[in-house]
C-alpha cells in the first residue's frame, strides 16, 4: 500500500485540526485547543488513487512554534497552505509561508494547496474568493479550495486534490 506524507501548515486558529478531524472522522467540535503537534496515519481509498495510507501532520500554527516549520516542510511530500476567510491576517501568513517553501524546496518537489476554510462564515469574510484565486496563481497556479471544516464543503476534495497530486509525482 503506498503512504503519502502531507501537512497542514497556516496560521493559528484557522482551522488545521478541525480539517484534519473532519478527514479522519467526520466531526466537528467548535471549541478552540491550540495544537502542539499532532500526526495520524489515515488508512484510506482516495478517489484516483486508491487504497493508501496518509500520514497526516497537523502542526501548530501559534507564532512561539514557528520555528518547527523548517522541520516540517524538510520532511514533508505535500503541504496544505490554510487560512481562513474571515482572517486577513492568516492569508497574509500562508504567502510567508509559501515564500519559506519556495526557498526549502526544489521546483519539481513543491507541492502545495491553497485552502481558504471557513468558508460558511460568509458575513465574517474578509478574503474574497478573488483574492484566494489570484494568490494560488502567484504559487505556481497551485490548486485552491475553499473549505468548511464545520459543514464539511470541499474538505474531501481538498483532501483527494492533496493526495492525488503526491501520487502523481
Ligand atoms: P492551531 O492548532 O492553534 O494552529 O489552530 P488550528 O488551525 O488547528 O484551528 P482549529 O482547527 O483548532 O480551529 C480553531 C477554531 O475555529 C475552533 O474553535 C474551530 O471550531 C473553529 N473552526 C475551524 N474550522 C471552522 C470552519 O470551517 N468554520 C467555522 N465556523 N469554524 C471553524
Ligand atoms: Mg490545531
Amino acid at each position: 500500500k503506498p503512504e503519502y506524507k502531507v501537512t497542514l501548515l497556516g496560521a493559528g486558529g484557522v482551522g488545521k485540526s478541525a480539517l484534519t478531524l473532519r478527514i479522519i472522522s467526520g466531526q466537528f467540535t467548535p471549541s478552540y485547543n491550540p495544537t502542539i503537534e499532532d500526526y495520524y496515519r489515515h488508512d484510506t481509498n482516495v478517489e484516483g488513487v486508491g487504497q493508501c495510507i496518509v500520514e497526516i501532520l497537523d502542526t501548530a500554527g501559534t507564532e512561539q512554534f514557528a520555528s518547527m516549520r523548517q522541520l516540517y516542510i524538510n520532511s514533508g511530500d505535500a503541504f496544505a497552505l490554510v487560512y481562513a476567510i474571515d482572517n486577513l491576517d492568516s492569508f497574509l501568513e500562508v504567502k510567508e509561508i509559501y515564500q519559506q517553501l519556495v526557498e526549502m524546496k526544489k521546483p519539481e518537489e513543491l507541492l502545495v494547496i491553497l485552502v481558504g476554510n471557513k468558508c460558511d462564515l460568509k458575513s465574517k469574510r474578509t478574503v474574497s474568493t478573488q483574492e484566494g484565486i489570484q494568490a494560488a496563481t502567484q504559487m505556481k497556479k497551485c490548486p485552491f479550495l475553499e473549505t468548511s471544516a464545520k459543514d464539511g464543503t470541499n474538505v474531501e476534495e481538498f483532501f483527494n486534490t492533496l493526495v492525488a497530486a503526491v501520487d502523481k509525482k
